[in-house]
């Protein structure tokens, strides 16, 4: 049986399909008369396109460079996804801008419209990131060792902003499994300062159902203070 790979797409894959799913429902929903949920909603919308700009950033940035150092034009359909992706975020950006801005009564039809665009973007990223795990994944795990994909990762995680890191996280934690949460901040407890890990729980905390949160503080030997228990039991 071949050893399991490190596979730098997956947790981050996870939470923007979580995201992608929550954005779906949220503008499948919106009551365009309802001005205090449209401004809810468009600035979800907003941090979603953001976070889409920021990982097509990070995977232009530092994995195609290491893909095609090692193995030149291995990149160029997803390189030409990610064009696309772009054309794409620019354009849901401008549906959302326009809903924002028109008058109640003439939001329906903005929003039926940014409901199918995103439906297509989300079914072409969901696409696309199955081709990531799969062929990007193997390219990498031919020309690279896990420790060079983990170092590559490691350089990701440097450049983000502690602001964009709390971001990432408040997606793509909630929608790991229990068992790779614990691993993942696990990891996070060997790597970061002192009380890192805790506060990115409280962070986390009204994003993650109570028995997970509990089978996470009972793995990381963390004990609730009594406001800790607020809300959750
Ligand atoms: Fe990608």
């Amino acid at each position: 049986m071949q050893a399991q790979r490190f596979d730098i797409y997956a947790p981050i894959h996870k939470g923007m399909r979580a995201f992608f799913a929550h954005m779906l429902v949220a503008v499948g929903r919106l009551d365009g008369e309802d001005n205090e949920e449209v401004a809810a909603v468009m600035a979800e919308m907003e941090e979603l396109l953001d976070f889409c700009r920021r990982h097509l950033a990070k995977e232009n940035g530092y994995v195609h460079p290491a893909l095609e150092s090692r193995r030149p034009g291995v990149t160029a359909a997803i390189v030409a996804d990610h064009e696309h992706h772009e054309r794409d975020i620019a354009g849901l950006a401008a549906l959302a801008f326009t809903i924002r801005h028109i008058p109640a009564l003439r939001r329906e039809s903005v929003i039926q419209d940014l409901y199918r665009h995103l439906a297509r973007f989300v079914a072409d990223n969901l696409a696309h990131m199955a081709e990531e795990e799969s062929e990007n994944n193997r390219a990498l795990w031919e020309t690279h060792s896990d420790e060079e994909i983990m170092a590559i990762e490691g350089v990701i995680v440097a450049s983000q902003t502690q602001e964009e890191a709390g971001k990432t996280l408040r997606w793509m934690l909630p929608a790991m499994s229990a068992q790779e949460r614990l691993r993942f901040m696990g990891k996070m407890r060997e790597v970061a300062p002192e009380g890192t890990v805790e506060s990115v729980i409280t962070a986390l905390r009204p994003h993650l159902r109570s028995h997970d949160l509990r089978k996470l503080e009972a793995g990381l030997c963390i004990s609730r203070r009594p406001m800790d228990f607020v809300g959750v039991i």
